[in-house]
C-alpha cells in the first residue's frame, strides 16, 4: 500500500547532507496603527531529517509567527521580514519565486495550525479538504483523492473513517480536527 509519506519519500530528489531546515537570525515585524510591532527578533534554529524540535516560549513570544514565516503564509504587508534567512535543504526560501515556494509548501513542508477549527474550511467536508492536496499536487482523480483521504484519516485513528469522510469539520472533536490537519 502506498501512503502519502511513501509518495513524498519517493518524490525526494538528491539526498541532502545538511539540516533540512535552517532558520538564521530571523526577524519579523508588523506594521500596526501604533507603529511597528517586532514579533520575532533574531530567531535561529535548525532541524535535520528525522529530528523533532520543540520550541518553547511564553504566549506572544513569536513561535507561531516564526512558523508562519517558514511556511510563507504571512500577509506582507502588514508583515515584513527585515532580516534573516529560512533555508530549506540549503535553499533560501525568502528568495524563491512564488511558484517554487508553493511547491515546497505543498509537498515538503506542512503546518498543523494551533486552531484547527478555524483553519479547516467549515463549508467543505474534511474528505474533500484532505483530498485537495492529492488533486492539486499529484493530479489525483476525485475518487483517488477520496480514497487517500480515507487512508489518512485511518492512519490518524479517526473511527469509521470511511463513513465519516464526508462529514464537516464541526462534526469532529478538537483532537480529531488537529489530527485531520
Ligand atoms: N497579523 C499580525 N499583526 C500584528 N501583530 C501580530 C500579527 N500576528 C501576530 N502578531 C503579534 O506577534 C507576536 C507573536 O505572536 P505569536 O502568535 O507568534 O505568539 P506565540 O508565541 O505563538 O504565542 P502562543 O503561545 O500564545 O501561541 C504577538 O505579539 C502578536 O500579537
Ligand atoms: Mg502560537
Amino acid at each position: 500500500m502506498t501512503t502519502a509519506v511513501d509518495t513524498v519519500r519517493s518524490a525526494r530528489e538528491t539526498p541532502y547532507e545538511g539540516p533540512l531546515l535552517d532558520v538564521r537570525d530571523l526577524h519579523v515585524e508588523f506594521a500596526t496603527r501604533d507603529g511597528v510591532a517586532k514579533a520575532v527578533n533574531g530567531v535561529s534554529y535548525s532541524v535535520s531529517a528525522g529530528e523533532t524540535l520543540a520550541v518553547l516560549g511564553e504566549s506572544g513570544s513569536g513561535k507561531s509567527v516564526t512558523a508562519q514565516a517558514i511556511m510563507g503564509i504571512l500577509d506582507m504587508p502588514p508583515a515584513r521580514i527585515p532580516r534573516g534567512e529560512i533555508r530549506f535543504r540549503g535553499q533560501d526560501m525568502l528568495k524563491m519565486g512564488k511558484e517554487e515556494r508553493r511547491k515546497v509548501r505543498g509537498r515538503r513542508i506542512a503546518m498543523i495550525f494551533q486552531d484547527a477549527l478555524s483553519s479547516l474550511n467549515p463549508v467543505l467536508s474534511v474528505g474533500f479538504q484532505l483530498g485537495e492536496m492529492f488533486r492539486a499536487h499529484q493530479g489525483a482523480s476525485r475518487k483517488e483523492a477520496r480514497d487517500k483521504a480515507i487512508e489518512l484519516m485511518e492512519r490518524v485513528r479517526i473511527p469509521a473513517a470511511r463513513q465519516r469522510v464526508n462529514d464537516y469539520p464541526h462534526q469532529f472533536s478538537g483532537g480529531m480536527r488537529q489530527r485531520i490537519m
